[in-house]
């Protein structure tokens, strides 16, 4: 008799995200179980709940989902979920905030691609502001980016203080370094577009984040990348379906959400096959998705 593929999805919010559900029974799973409200706290006890009540050849068929809208949180249940594993008790584990982590992902690696293609360059030493980086997506773009050696600035769209908070808290997690800067006027975007090689755009949905103005000024640009569909864009010029087109009165390129959204979708519902196709237990994060995000961009 084969196994039931079972995923456990575990959620902070009220609600757990339809489209997870959606992605994850559509990647094949035979049966999601949504639990919401849960806390950091709470997670061991529901892991070895999953964990106990099938033979240790069945972990590979059992897998946790962390969603919920916010990186630290989902970072500290994933940590928490591995720590709870008891040999050779086991399950697999992925964790996808918000989709952020193969939004981001999926972000990074069509700039990556885009790099080498057209500036035969990586991004390692490259200047990258982040927008929307008190946000979910903002923050793993930060992570994925500097990971890569990229030289990092978050704009604060309220000022310095939180993204200062975002910059230290990745210093404390990840060991790396990423500046912080006030983005909260006009005039300070545009000083911040001046040195910025590439601007990647995860700000609140309908979001105007920079105009054309701003992108005038921005003389070392070659790319920006927006992961906001609803308008206006976050970037003047960059089409929703942009994908690595010129920018009007620039010589920067633009890549847009439907462009970064079908390599985010391609990842996700990946991340999940690999758990289903996956004769071992696995624990997928961001770097996880990173890499599957970068052989789909190729
Ligand atoms: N294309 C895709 O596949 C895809 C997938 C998922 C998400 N998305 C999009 O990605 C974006 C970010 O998602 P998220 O979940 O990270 O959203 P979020 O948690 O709401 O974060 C949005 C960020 O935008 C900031 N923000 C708010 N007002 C702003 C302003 N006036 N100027 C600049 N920034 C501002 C927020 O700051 P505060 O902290 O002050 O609120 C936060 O840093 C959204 O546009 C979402 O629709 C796209």
């Amino acid at each position: 008799l084969a196994r039931k593929n079972i995923l456990h999805m575990l959620t902070p919010l009220r609600h757990m995200s339809p489209f997870d559900v959606n992605m994850a029974l559509d990647a094949g799973y035979d049966a999601v179980v949504p639990y919401t409200g849960v806390e950091t706290g709470d997670v061991a006890g529901l892991v070895q709940d999953a964990i106990f009540s099938r033979p240790p050849d069945a972990g590979p068929r059992t897998g946790i989902f962390i969603a919920g809208k916010d990186a630290g949180t989902a970072l500290d249940m994933f940590k928490a979920a591995k720590k709870a594993l008891v040999k050779p008790f086991e399950l697999s584990i992925f964790a996808d905030p918000a989709g952020s982590f193969t939004t981001a992902a999926a972000m990074v690696a069509k700039v990556e691609k885009a790099l080498s293609a057209k500036f035969d360059r990586s991004l390692k030493d490259t200047s990258v502001t982040i927008f929307g980086a008190t946000g979910v997506v903002g923050y793993c773009t930060a992570v994925i980016a500097a990971g890569e050696g990229a030289r990092v600035t978050l704009s604060g769209h309220d000022g310095v203080r939180r993204v200062q908070g975002v910059a230290d808290d990745i210093a404390k997690r990840f060991d790396l370094r990423v500046e912080a800067a006030d983005g909260s006027s006009k005039a300070a975007i545009e000083k911040l577009a001046e040195s910025a090689q590439l601007m990647l755009c995860a700000a609140r949905a309908g979001m105007r984040v920079i105009d054309a103005d701003g992108l005038r000024k921005a003389g070392s640009l070659l790319i920006a990348a927006d992961v906001n569909a609803v308008p206006p864009s976050g970037v003047e010029g960059v089409a929703v379906d942009a994908d690595c087109v010129p920018i009007e009165g620039t010589k920067a390129l633009g890549i847009g959400p439907l462009a970064i959204g079908n390599v985010k979708y391609k990842t996700e519902f990946g991340l999940f096959r690999k758990m289903i196709d996956s004769d071992a237990t696995l624990a997928l994060d961001f770097r996880d998705a990173f890499a599957l995000a970068r052989d789909i961009a190729k």
